[in-house]
């Protein structure tokens, strides 16, 4: 009797102590706890590209330089994974990302799936396109074939538009491509990403078009994820103390840097 009482408590000690460290482990998407995951769609200069100046191929951008000043507040190590837009959401479901920083929208529908922080930074849908074609809003797209985003809502924006052919693509850098070489006619994208490759791209121009429904970008986390309370309050104090004005100045700011290329 004292025997079996002497094996249940240890395997009860064994249970309960496996449950602690289970629970102690915020992160979810990476075994180690003092790592921190983000998935970005790294195609979207000033918010993340890859830098292909110092040789390095680093990731880095306005959402990466937010990311670091909240993992150094958490003290964990930022780990950052580059995958398509599209498979972003698929990313933070199955928990291979803590969180996602990739100038995304909070909309209604992705938060039925993803938990989102505040908005850190408001952007407005434009029209891109070769020099001189003088399409500056919807109508203008009528019987026009246009290229966006697989998964933004820039293609939600698009199908919305009567008349219109969308060509959804995975890659920024393949819309840009795909409108050079007159494959189509037009693309939507947000106006801080345009004005950057409009920068390198002289042929092309763009036009603001009067902003309908959801913008602007927030933090995505898995849904319930205990990381939204621990980001929000950092992001609240960067915009106080003047940190998140500071790094709008250096990403988007008339001295910002202009990525190389397409
Ligand atoms: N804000 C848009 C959206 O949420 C586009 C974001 C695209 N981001 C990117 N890293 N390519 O759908």
């Amino acid at each position: 009797m004292k025997r079996l009482r002497f094996w249940l408590t240890a395997c009860l000690t064994a249970l309960l102590a496996v449950g602690l460290v289970t629970a102690c482990n915020p992160g979810g998407g990476s075994s180690d706890s003092n790592t921190l995951t983000m998935a970005t769609s790294a195609d979207y200069p000033p918010y993340e590209f890859v830098d292909s100046s110092s040789g390095s191929q680093e990731i880095v951008g306005f959402d990466v330089d937010i990311a670091k000043y909240i993992a150094e507040k958490l003290e964990s190590e930022l780990k950052i994974d580059n995958v398509d837009f599209n498979g972003l959401i698929p990313a933070l479901q199955s928990k291979r990302a803590d969180f996602v920083m990739a100038g995304m929208t909070p909309t209604a529908e992705r938060k039925k799936s993803i938990d989102f922080s505040a908005i850190y930074y408001n952007a407005q849908n434009t029209i891109v396109a070769k020099k001189g074609s003088n399409l500056m809003n919807a109508e203008s797209l009528t019987g026009k074939t246009v290229g966006v985003q697989l998964g933004s809502i820039q293609e939600t924006a698009a199908k919305d538009i009567k008349g219109i052919q969308a060509k959804p693509l995975n890659r920024i850098s393949e819309m840009v491509q795909e409108l050079k070489a007159g494959r189509v006619e037009a693309l939507i994208m947000e106006d801080t990403v345009a004005k950057g490759f409009i920068a390198s791209n002289p042929d092309l121009e763009f036009n603001t078009i009067p902003s309908t429904g959801e913008s602007g970008s927030a933090i995505a986390f898995p849904k319930d994820s205990e990381l939204r309370a621990k980001f929000d309050p950092i992001l609240a104090e960067m915009k106080s103390s003047g940190k998140m004005e500071e790094l709008i100045a250096k990403w988007f700011g008339e001295d910002a840097p202009v990525p190389k290329k397409s």
